[in-house]
C-alpha cells in the first residue's frame, strides 16, 4: 500500500527515451547549444499549438512575465493588478519589473482572480491586470478583459500553469495583449530544465521581446535597448519539441484522472469533508495540479503520509504574507479567501503515467484518514 511518488518524471522518460537521445546527440555533434534551428522549429510548432501569431521563447516563466512587463514599458509609478494566492512568481516579476503589485483576492473553487475585487484594487496608477490560470484552468477571462478595456489597461496573461487551457475556445496565453508561460520540467509541457515563452498577436510588441531577450541588440553588439541574456538552449527546444507532439495525449489522460477523483471523492464532498476544484464550463482545464480543500490540511497530510500517500501544499502562505514584502506594508487580512486556501489546500497526485491503482489508494486514503475526527 502507499510508498509511489506524488510526480515521477521518470515514467514519462522511459516512454520517449528513444526519441529524445538521438536529438540530444546531434546536438552535441554539432556543438551549436543556444538559439538555432531548433528554437526557431518549436517557436513555429508553439504559435500553431497555441493559436497565437508569435510564440517567443525565452529562458524561464519568470523571464517571460519580466520580459512582458518591460516590453510594455510598465515600470517605476505603475500599478499592477495581481492575485494574492499563486505561485510568487506572478508578483516577483511586477517587482523586479519596477512596479507595484496591488493585490485582489481570488474565488475558492477556481482559485483564480475573483473578478468581484478588481474594482477595489483599481488606482489611477494602475497599468495592467496579470490574472493567474492557476493550476491548468483560465481565469474568468471574458470579465477580466472588459474589466481591462473598461479602464484602458493592458492584460498579462500568466499561463505559466496553463499551456493548451481554453477559455471559451481560446488558448491560454493568447487572450491577453501578452502571455506568459513555463516549461519547468514539472509543467505538463516541461523540458529538461528550464524555459519559458511569451505569447503575442502584436507584431510590435513581439519584435521588442525578442530584442530584449538578446541584451536588446538587433545589429551585433550595437544595443538598442536594455535587455539581457534570456535565449532558450538548443537542448531545452528539441526535448520540448517531442513533448509538445504528446502533449494532448498526456492532458487527456490527467483530465481523466481528475474526473475519476471528483467521482470517486464525490460522497466525501457530499458529508463536507471535503471541498473538490470546480472546472467552469466553457473552461478546458489541463489539471496541471488536482487542488481540494480540507480542514486539518496539516494532520490530514501526516496521516496521509503514514500510509504512504503522498501530497503536497501549493501553496501554504498567501503572496501578501510573504516575508520578502512584509517592508511593503501589505498585510494579508483583506485576502480571506486566498488565507483560507493557503491553510486547506492540498494538491492530490496527477501525473499522466499516475496509474488508476495508485489513484485508489489516495482515495481509499482519504476516505479512510476523512471520516476520523482529526
Ligand atoms: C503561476 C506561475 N507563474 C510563474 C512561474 C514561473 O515560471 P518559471 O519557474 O519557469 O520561472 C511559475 C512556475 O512555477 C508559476 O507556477
Amino acid at each position: 500500500m502507499g510508498n509511489f511518488p506524488f510526480f515521477d518524471l521518470t515514467r514519462q522518460y522511459q516512454g520517449i527515451k528513444n526519441e529524445v537521445q538521438p536529438v540530444i546527440q546531434a546536438i552535441f555533434e554539432r556543438q551549436s547549444f543556444v538559439m538555432g534551428e531548433e528554437v526557431t522549429k518549436l517557436e513555429s510548432e508553439l504559435s500553431q499549438y497555441m493559436g497565437v501569431k508569435h510564440a517567443i521563447t525565452c529562458s524561464s516563466g519568470t523571464d517571460a512575465l519580466v520580459l512582458s512587463l518591460k516590453a510594455l514599458g510598465i515600470g517605476e509609478g505603475d500599478e499592477v493588478i495581481t492575485p494574492a494566492f499563486s505561485f510568487f512568481a506572478s508578483t516577483s516579476s511586477v517587482l523586479l519589473a519596477g512596479a507595484r503589485p496591488v493585490f485582489a483576492d481570488i474565488e475558492p473553487r477556481t482559485f483564480n482572480i475573483d473578478i468581484k475585487n478588481l474594482e477595489t484594487a483599481l488606482t489611477r496608477k494602475t497599468k495592467a491586470i496579470m490574472p493567474v490560470h492557476l493550476f491548468g484552468q483560465c481565469a474568468d477571462m471574458e470579465m477580466v478583459l472588459s474589466f481591462a478595456n473598461k479602464h484602458g489597461l493592458v492584460v498579462i496573461e500568466d499561463a505559466a500553469q496553463a499551456i493548451g487551457a481554453t477559455f471559451n475556445g481560446k488558448g491560454a496565453g493568447t487572450m491577453g495583449t501578452l502571455g506568459a508561460t513555463s516549461f519547468y520540467p514539472t509543467k505538463n509541457l516541461g523540458g529538461a530544465g528550464e524555459g519559458g515563452l511569451v505569447a503575442t498577436n502584436n507584431d510590435e510588441l513581439a519584435e521588442k521581446i525578442r530584442l530584449l531577450r538578446v541584451h536588446g541588440m538587433k545589429v551585433r553588439y550595437t544595443h538598442e535597448m536594455l535587455g539581457w541574456n534570456s535565449r532558450m538552449d538548443a537542448i531545452q527546444a528539441a526535448v520540448l519539441r517531442i513533448k509538445l507532439r504528446k502533449l494532448d495525449s498526456w492532458v487527456e489522460r490527467r483530465g481523466q484522472l481528475a474526473s475519476q477523483y471528483h467521482e470517486k471523492l464525490a460522497p466525501l464532498e457530499s458529508k463536507n469533508l471535503i471541498r473538490l476544484p470546480e472546472n467552469v464550463s466553457g473552461r478546458n482545464h489541463v489539471w496541471n495540479q488536482y487542488v481540494v480543500l480540507v480542514e486539518n490540511r496539516d494532520q490530514v497530510r501526516s496521516h496521509l503520509d503514514a500510509k504512504g500517500i503522498p501530497t503536497d501544499i501549493y501553496y501554504p502562505k498567501t503572496i501578501p504574507a510573504q516575508p520578502v514584502l512584509s517592508e511593503l506594508g501589505y498585510g494579508e487580512e483583506k485576502y480571506k479567501v486566498s488565507i483560507d486556501c493557503a491553510k486547506k489546500a492540498l494538491a492530490l497526485p496527477i501525473f499522466p503515467e499516475l496509474t488508476d491503482d495508485e489513484q485508489r489508494q489516495v482515495v481509499g486514503g482519504l476516505e479512510v484518514t476523512l471520516s476520523q475526527k482529526l
